[in-house]
């Protein structure tokens, strides 16, 4: 593979801190670990290394395939699963906590429910830090994974129209994402009650790079023209009022009577879990890519695990 881009020692915090090229080199070096992420062919290109998983939210398959990951390629994994099991508990600081864990393993994945806390992991850490979704912040190895789905099923990214649907505001794939779409010029259209539409600052950094993204309510303006839908869930516990929830859970929910206007090629993406947004019936059409999205999860993450610990790929 190519040295020409070096990952070495690097954090992975938001997408911003990535070029197109950066994700472009990365997708390929994804491409050659699929069939290692399979099972099909081995190399222990981390062996001896060790991989700190903090999850301090819930998580299935982001904690899942970095361990996945990380054992693929021979490395173990030391993992925190609660925050009410640590030191934490007792009144320690996150600072402390990474600072600690730092020189425990070789670098460390962080989950964390506020926006900012890789970041600031990533300051005090003198291994890289893994930014696994920092609040209602960012999600960027999620989004690496996306844009690897998308370029895989698509072919290219470039031109494509994208909506990003349901919890704009709070839903942090979805942030990461859209700020790199912008990279790869594809037309992107929010859909969004009112209330959960992409935040102000993200819209405004958006035009700033020259995207123009379309912002609508509704899923019937976008159903016919759409490559890609992108679907999220209400981050019912990012609401700090529940009745402000109730006044939209529910809002989108695409079933096969949705689809029917839909492009043949039409491809939908969900990071999961998803709650009632994609109806069961429609798993089974050729639409459904859900499944295959969450499975890329584990050569993208081979991929950046080797460049970031050095493997020899
Ligand atoms: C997402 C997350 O945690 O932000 N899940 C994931 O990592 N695949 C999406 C969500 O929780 O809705």
């Amino acid at each position: 593979m190519s040295d020409e881009i070096s990952f070495l020692g690097r954090d992975v915090v938001s997408m911003r801190d990535f070029t197109r090229k950066d994700i472009e080199f990365i997708m390929d070096v994804s491409e050659a670990m699929i069939p290692y992420a399979k099972g099909e062919k081995t190399k222990r290109l981390l062996n001896g290394k060790i991989l700190g998983n903090l999850f301090f939210e819930p998580s299935t398959r982001t904690r899942l395939s970095f361990e996945s990951a990380a054992y693929r390629l021979g490395a173990s994994v030391i993992d925190v699963l609660q925050a009410s099991m640590t030191s934490i508990a007792k009144g320690e600081t996150l600072v402390d906590t990474i600072r600690m864990v730092d020189s425990y393993c070789d670098t460390i994945v962080l989950r964390h429910p506020h926006d900012g806390a890789s970041r600031l992991a990533a300051n005090v850490s003198k291994n890289p830090v893994i930014n696994a979704g920092d609040g209602t912040g960012s999600h960027p190895t999620q989004t690496l994974l996306d844009l690897f789905t998308m370029r895989r099923l698509k072919g290219s990214i470039d031109g494509l129209n994208i909506a990003l649907v349901g919890d704009l505001k709070y839903g942090r794939t979805v942030h990461s994402l859209s700020d790199a779409l912008t990279m790869f010029g594809a037309k992107l259209t929010f859909v969004a009650p009112e209330s959960l539409q992409m935040p102000e600052d993200i819209i405004t950094g958006l035009k700033r790079k020259g995207c123009k993204p379309t912002q609508t309510a509704s899923l019937d303006d976008v159903i016919e023209d759409s490559d890609v839908l992108y679907i999220t869930r209400i981050q019912k516990e990012r609401f700090p009022d529940p009745s402000e929830y109730q006044k939209v859970a529910g809002t989108y929910r695409i079933n096969n009577e949705t689809l029917r206007q839909a492009k043949k090629d039409l491809v939908i993406l969900h990071p999961l879990p998803r709650v009632d947004e994609i109806a069961p019936e429609v798993d089974i059409t050729q639409h459904a890519r859900y499944f295959e999205q969450a499975f890329n999860g584990i050569p993208v993450r081979m991929a950046l695990l080797c460049l970031i610990l050095g493997g020899e790929i």
